[in-house]
């Protein structure tokens, strides 16, 4: 798969799952980046100021949509990663149907 070169080998996914279904997707991640040489260490979304998070590695980001959004603390994650350089991104969504207004977040995202 095209991409994985870019994260190095090791990623720091931020992520928050009310029901599970977005863990159940980084577990699967999880696997697919260690068959590729890719240390993954999760951190949950509520639980980290995103003031202090590593921009060094690779940042992997997985929240459900919710309101054909996202919740708000997630927004407030997002809004307050700090600016870099260069630091690879992704990012991960859940949902059941359908959503609206994600293609604002690259605006928010490191790099
Ligand atoms: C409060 C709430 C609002 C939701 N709003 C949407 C929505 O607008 N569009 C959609 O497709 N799914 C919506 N969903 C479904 C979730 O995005 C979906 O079930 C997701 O996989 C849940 O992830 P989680 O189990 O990691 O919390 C909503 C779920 C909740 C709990």
């Amino acid at each position: 798969m095209r991409g994985f070169n870019m994260l190095g080998t090791q990623v720091n996914l931020y992520y928050y799952s009310g029901t599970g279904n977005t863990l159940l997707v980084v577990k699967e991640m999880i696997k697919i980046f260690s068959a590729r040489g890719i240390q993954v260490t999760l951190h949950k979304i509520e639980y980290t100021d995103p003031k202090k998070i590593d921009t060094e590695k690779a940042i992997g980001l997985a929240f459900p949509v919710a309101f054909q959004s996202t919740f708000p603390f997630v927004w407030n994650f997002l809004k307050a990663l700090p600016q870099t350089e260069g630091t690879p991104v992704f990012m991960i969504d859940t949902m059941m149907a359908f959503m609206r207004s994600m293609h604002a977040v690259p605006q928010f995202l490191p790099s």
